[in-house]
C-alpha cells in the first residue's frame, strides 16, 4: 500500500469512528425508565435524572404497561418539570425525543419541551400532565 493511500484509508477510518461515536452518544442520551402508578399518579424518583457525573439529564422517557404511550418528562430546574404524553395529536403516532423537542416519525410534526406544536401537520399541542414533587418523588397526575 502506498503511503498516500494508507493515509487516506486512515482518514476515512477516523471519520467513521467519530461518526459512530456521535451516533452512539445520541442514542445513549435517552434514558428509558419504568414508572410506578399509585393513586392515578405516575411516580418517578428525582434521582432518575442524575447522571454518573452528578449532572442532570434534560429528560427521561417513562413507561408503564397501563399507558398506551410513554410520557416524556423534562427537567428545567430542581422544581420545574413538564410531563408530555408522547402521542401525536395529528394521527396518534408515538413521538420520538431529540434534545429539547419531540418529533413525529409519521408526518414530521414537531413539539417543544413544553408540548407546544412548532411544525405541522399537527395543529394541537401535546397533552400535558400536572407534576408535583414529594419526598424526592416526581408525581405525574394522570387524571
Ligand atoms: S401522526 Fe404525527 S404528524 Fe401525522
Amino acid at each position: 500500500m502506498e503511503r498516500k493511500e494508507f493515509l487516506k484509508t486512515c482518514g476515512y477510518a477516523c471519520l467513521g469512528g467519530a461518526f459512530l461515536e456521535t451516533l452512539l452518544a445520541s442514542c445513549g442520551s435517552t434514558k428509558m425508565i419504568s414508572g410506578a402508578i399509585s393513586n392515578a399518579d405516575l411516580v418517578v424518583p428525582v434521582s432518575s435524572f442524575l447522571k454518573k457525573d452528578k449532572s442532570f439529564r434534560q429528560y427521561v422517557v417513562v413507561h408503564n404497561d397501563q399507558l398506551e404511550y410513554p410520557v416524556c418528562l423534562y427537567r428545567f430546574s430542581q422544581a420545574e418539570y413538564s410531563a408530555l404524553y408522547m402521542k401525536c395529536p395529528h394521527q396518534g403516532a408515538e413521538l420520538q425525543v431529540f434534545g429539547d423537542r419531540l418529533q413525529c416519525p409519521a408526518h414530521g410534526s414537531e413539539f417543544s419541551s413544553n408540548g407546544i406544536v412548532q411544525n405541522g401537520p399537527a395543529d394541537a399541542n401535546l397533552r400535558i400532565f400536572p407534576v408535583t414533587i414529594q419526598n424526592e418523588q416526581i408525581q405525574i397526575s394522570l387524571k
